[in-house]
């Protein structure tokens, strides 16, 4: 393996990435940076402080007033939104919900991609989200962009929603992704893509553990 990799990867809502980029980095010794969470704890800080989410100046003005930090524990990432942990609250309903406001803004998304690629500088990082192959690191060392067919995505969340303890409602389950599927792609600013050298996966049917051997097996 080279002294120093960039891995980018992409995808919908429960195509794997997360857990795939997570395992990934843990073995390859890599930086896991979780682009999403930085848009949630965005979309928690602008919900707390009562921000109107359509006034898109304001969440850019809060973009460029928040400081946020990702660390890595034993125990996994923490978020830290002007110091203070927001690990678990960012994953409530309510953000998952309003996130889309903020991941529209130009402007936070300028802030966020200065953000990302400073992190990503230093190399060493596996980053993952939604514009990572095609905006963030278009040059990075290896882009995937991973995938899975909608009722596959659809059995993940319920599963990762029933290990957490949520009650779940199928057909509540079913709407939210196709939302969040339309938001992400029909966005005008960075929508969700495959880039065009990008290696595409299709994890249907899938394990996890399949998933992340067929993405190591390209790296080299
Ligand atoms: O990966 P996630 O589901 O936690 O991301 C939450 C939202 O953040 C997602 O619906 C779209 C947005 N997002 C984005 O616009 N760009 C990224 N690079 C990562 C996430």
């Amino acid at each position: 393996m080279r002294s120093k990799i960039t891995i980018a990867i992409d995808g919908p809502a429960g195509s794997g990435k997360s857990s795939v980029s997570k395992i990934i980095a843990k073995r390859l010794g890599l930086l896991y940076v979780d682009t999403g969470a930085m848009y949630r704890a965005l979309t928690l800080k602008a919900m707390e402080k009562g921000i109107n989410l359509e006034e898109e100046i304001m969440l850019v003005e809060l973009a460029h007033n928040t400081e946020i930090e990702l660390t890595h524990r034993e125990e996994g990432t923490i978020v830290l939104l002007d110091g203070q942990d927001v690990t678990e609250k960012i994953r409530e309903t309510d953000v998952t919900n309003n996130v889309f406001y903020l991941a529209r803004a130009e402007g936070v998304r300028e802030c966020m991609k200065k953000l990302q690629r400073k992190i990503a500088e230093k190399g060493n990082v596996v980053m993952e989200g939604r514009d990572i192959t095609t905006v963030i690191l278009p040059d990075a060392d290896y882009k995937f962009y991973l995938d899975a067919s909608f009722d596959e995505r659809v059995k993940r969340r319920r599963k990762e929603l029933e290990q957490n303890g949520r009650q779940v409602v199928e057909s509540g389950l079913s709407k939210d992704i196709k939302m969040r599927d339309k938001k992400d792609l029909t966005r005008k600013i960075a929508p969700l893509r495959k880039a065009k050298d990008a290696i595409v996966i299709d994890s249907t049917g899938m394990s996890v553990e399949e998933e992340v051997e067929t993405v190591i097996s390209y790296i080299k």
